[in-house]
């Protein structure tokens, strides 16, 4: 006991406290939330209550990962294993995501989402950060598993050394939007979801407003095509008829999985006996939030949270180009031009040159008008913003590979290479700019370098099939 508390005391601040500190004096809770998806939402491989049917050939017991002549040990998880679960490897101090998960339903082993479209198993595609943001504590991924105490009930180290109400945060005692705000983090993706100007996407802490760092843009018509929960509860009738009152917390209890009897006894907090016009019985649950099939790992919500009248699951309506900040329905023109970008409406490129002018050195916005002048075939104007971009910015990725493909068009070949070498220092994975690198160090009359090149490529993708291909061309 002794012991734990002096560490506590030597944590630097802001340090993730970690579950264990909490457990000591919340056992009871600590017990309970343990049992949650959220609590077991990630983790080191084999280290967890649920097993994965480990007979497939190509994922051994140890974990080891065999596809084809490639073999890469899979370390962490993420995902609970209710629906499934995705893999993450280390490869030059990197984490990747495996082209493998594991789909819990069949119980079995198949290509991973989003991986479908390339025609070789892919090793090089980088974990997001967003991952794990959302599923693990990201100032120490995988210490704990899954979703810590602390990202809902924040910092928790002057706490856990002096317990009072006033030094911790309880969600449910907070304004409706702080308080929305905590689930709000992992539970509203939106079609756009980006960090205000000159903001941190981590610098939310539960307690604030979570529009005070992010913004978090949504398709218009969320009846027809909302995927996340909050959305989808902020369509319903329930939630516009009450407002503020219903919230996440008002039918799920934070540190535990709810039953259909607590549903209901919810539903008839609000709903007097006999309202159900169809007069229907008491599984309110089972005909008004019904549940898509659950075969695919997307990230969409699975029980309908618009509380519909009759039970419709059709597909997911198209998206008519309006989208809004969700919040309060408004944006200040950066956000806006941000979002119209990142979601490819016909305006942005009209919007980004307007909030550029406003904004000059707000660099993720510089970022989206330079691709956006790529898009629109102005390659000058691209070439100067990259060429800023990287004065305030020298080692960013995006500008170095898009000038040095900018450069090569151009016929400034020494000049490409040396930006992609620039990015490859950065990240030695980036398999598109190394591939580039090969053919203009090949076309510049230096088939060694070209050579090396490749086989650094087959380093990481050892299937790559045009790196395999230019190989077997030199001589
Ligand atoms: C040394 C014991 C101790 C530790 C460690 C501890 N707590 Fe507490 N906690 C308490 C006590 C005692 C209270 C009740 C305080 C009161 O009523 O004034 C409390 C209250 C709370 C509350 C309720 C606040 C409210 O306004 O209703 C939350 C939430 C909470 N703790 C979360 C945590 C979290 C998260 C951790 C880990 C970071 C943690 N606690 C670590 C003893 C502890
Ligand atoms: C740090 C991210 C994060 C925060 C904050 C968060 N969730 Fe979650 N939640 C998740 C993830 C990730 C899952 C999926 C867990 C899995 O792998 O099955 C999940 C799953 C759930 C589930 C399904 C049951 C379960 O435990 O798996 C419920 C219900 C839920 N969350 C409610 C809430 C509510 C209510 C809040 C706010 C009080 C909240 N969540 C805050 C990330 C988060
Ligand atoms: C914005 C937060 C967020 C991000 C980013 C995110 N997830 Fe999730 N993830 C969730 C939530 C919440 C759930 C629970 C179901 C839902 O809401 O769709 C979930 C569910 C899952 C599941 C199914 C877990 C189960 O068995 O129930 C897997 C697997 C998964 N996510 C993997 C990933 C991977 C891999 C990434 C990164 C490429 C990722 N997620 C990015 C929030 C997120
Ligand atoms: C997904 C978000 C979330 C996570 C993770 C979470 N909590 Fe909570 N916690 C809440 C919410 C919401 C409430 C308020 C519940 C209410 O009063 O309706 C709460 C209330 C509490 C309370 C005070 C009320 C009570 O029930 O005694 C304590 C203590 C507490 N949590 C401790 C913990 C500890 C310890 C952990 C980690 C083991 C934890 N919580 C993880 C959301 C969370
Ligand atoms: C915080 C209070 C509250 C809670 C909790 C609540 N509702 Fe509602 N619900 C309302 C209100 C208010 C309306 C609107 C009534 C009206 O428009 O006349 C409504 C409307 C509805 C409607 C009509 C939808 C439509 O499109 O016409 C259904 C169905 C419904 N609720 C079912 C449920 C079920 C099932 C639950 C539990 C899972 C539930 N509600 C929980 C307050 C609530
Ligand atoms: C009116 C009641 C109600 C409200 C309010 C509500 N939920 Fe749910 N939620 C449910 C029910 C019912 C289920 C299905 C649970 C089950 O099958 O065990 C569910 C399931 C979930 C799941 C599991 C994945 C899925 O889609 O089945 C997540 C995650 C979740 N809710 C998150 C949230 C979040 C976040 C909020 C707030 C934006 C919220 N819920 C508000 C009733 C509610
Ligand atoms: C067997 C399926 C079923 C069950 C179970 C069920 N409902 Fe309904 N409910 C319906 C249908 C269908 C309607 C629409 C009837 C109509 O259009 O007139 C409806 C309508 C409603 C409405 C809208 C009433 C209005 O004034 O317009 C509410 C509120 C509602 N149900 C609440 C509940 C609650 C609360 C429960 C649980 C105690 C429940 N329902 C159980 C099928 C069901």
């Amino acid at each position: 006991m002794r012991t734990l508390l002096l560490f506590v005391c030597a944590l630097p601040a802001l340090a993730d406290t970690g579950n264990a500190v909490c457990a000591r004096c919340h056992a009871a809770i600590a017990r309970q939330y343990a049992q949650t998806g959220m609590a077991q939402s990630s983790g080191r491989v084999g280290q967890s209550p649920f097993k994965e049917n480990l007979t497939d050939p190509r994922v051994s017991p140890a974990f080891l990962l065999q596809l084809g002549e490639t073999s890469r040990q899979l370390e962490y998880f993420i995902g609970s294993g209710h629906i499934g679960r995705s893999y993450l490897f280390r490869r030059a101090g990197q984490l990747f995501q495996a082209p493998l998960s594991y789909f819990s339903a069949p119980k079995e082993w198949n290509t991973s989402p989003g991986f479908q479209h390339k025609p070789y198993p892919e090793f090089t595609r980088a974990v997001e950060p967003a991952c794990l943001q959302c599923h693990t504590s990201p100032s120490r991924p995988f210490a704990d598993s899954g979703v810590t105490c602390e990202r809902c009930h924040g910092p928790g180290e002057r706490h856990a050394a002096r317990p009072a109400k006033s030094n911790i945060v309880n969600p449910a005692k907070l304004a409706p939007e702080q308080r929305d705000s905590v689930c709000a983090q992992c539970h509203l993706t939106g079609v756009a979801r980006f960090a205000r100007a000159n903001r941190e996407r981590g610098a939310y802490q539960p307690g604030d407003k979570l529009s005070d760092s992010i913004a978090i843009f949504v398709i218009e018509d969320a009846a027809l095509s909302a995927t996340s929960h909050m959305e989808k509860l902020a369509a319903s009738r329930c939630q516009l008829a009450t407002g503020d009152k219903l919230w996440c917390g008002t039918c799920h209890t934070a540190h535990a999985d709810s039953t259909p009897e607590y549903y209901k006894s919810k539903c008839q907090g609000c709903h007097q006996p006999g309202s159900c016009t169809a007069n229907a019985g008491n599984d309110c649950v089972g005909c008004h939030m019904p549940k898509r099939p659950t075969h695919s790992l997307e990230h969409l919500a699975f029980t309908d949270h618009s509380i519909p009248r009759r039970p419709s699951i059709g597909a997911a309506a198209a998206n008519h180009g309006k989208i809004k900040e969700f919040w309060t329905g408004q944006a200040n023109e950066r956000d806006t031009a941000m979002a119209h970008s990142i979601t490819n409406l016909d305006d942005a490129y009209q919007l980004l040159q307007e909030s550029v002018k406003i904004n000059p050195k707000d660099l993720p916005l510089q970022l989206q008008l330079a691709q956006q002048h790529e898009r629109y075939a102005q390659d000058g104007k691209a070439q100067t913003l990259y060429t800023e971009i990287l004065q305030s910015d020298p080692a960013n990725t995006t500008a170095l590979i898009n000038l040095g493909t900018l450069r090569i068009k151009a016929g400034k070949a020494k000049e490409a290479m040396a930006l992609w070498l620039r990015a490859l220092a950065k990240n030695p994975a980036l398999i598109g700019a190394r591939l580039n690198l090969a053919v203009a160090q090949y076309q510049s009359g230096d088939p060694a370098s070209a050579k090396a090149s490749l086989k650094a490529v087959l380093e990481f993708e050892p299937a790559h099939p045009a790196a395999l291909r230019m190989l077997a061309q030199l001589p």
